[in-house]
């Protein structure tokens, strides 16, 4: 037999496998990126923001932190779940009224109004708040996170949004 009338079998096989794996490879890509995106998108989407009313202004006591509920309804797509943030107004002599978030700046915990002390107190490391939110003992690196507000129509609407926590500045998650 003649060398070049020979069938080139093995390069023709080679050829068909290379063609097949690329193929395959298209196939399971083309699976997997809708898989994963469903997968990691709850985890990526954000809570959108809204203005949500916590009470009316005139229930709320001068000088003396009031725990209020921020809540909202968020959709999921079919889902519907009630989400409950607890903040804290605080009326100023002026009857301004400064929210603050319920999260400490340190490391994220909540804490609590200490009413004998007349001090935020914060149990995981021990940060103190004054009522204006500043730090006055503890690793804290900044003042309690102030949250948007305004007035309207007797009622303190409220932004809910969180921050980065170990920070010296406000920097929003
Ligand atoms: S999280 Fe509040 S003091 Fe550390």
């Amino acid at each position: 037999m003649e060398e070049g009338l020979s069938t080139p079998v093995g390069t023709r096989r080679s050829f068909f496998v290379k063609v097949t794996m690329l193929i395959s490879s298209v196939i399971g890509f083309s699976l997997a990126v809708p898989i994963v995106g469903y997968l990691v998108s709850p985890a990526l989407r954000r809570q959108p923001k809204a203005w949500i009313s916590v009470g009316k202004i005139a229930d709320i006591p001068s000088n003396e932190p009031t725990a209020l509920d921020y809540s909202m309804t968020v959709k999921d797509g079919w889902q519907t779940t009630q989400s409950t943030k607890g903040i804290w107004a605080v009326k100023q002599d002026d009857g301004q009224i400064t929210v603050y978030s319920p999260i400490c700046p340190h490391l994220g915990c909540g804490y609590r109004w200490e009413t004998q002390e007349r001090l935020f107190k914060c149990p995981c490391h021990g940060s103190v708040y004054d009522l204006k939110g500043n730090v006055k003992a503890g690793p804290a690196p900044r003042p309690l996170d102030t949250l948007p507000s305004k007035v309207k129509n007797g009622e303190l609407l409220v932004l809910y949004q969180e921050y980065k926590s170990g920070l010296s500045e406000k920097v929003e998650l």
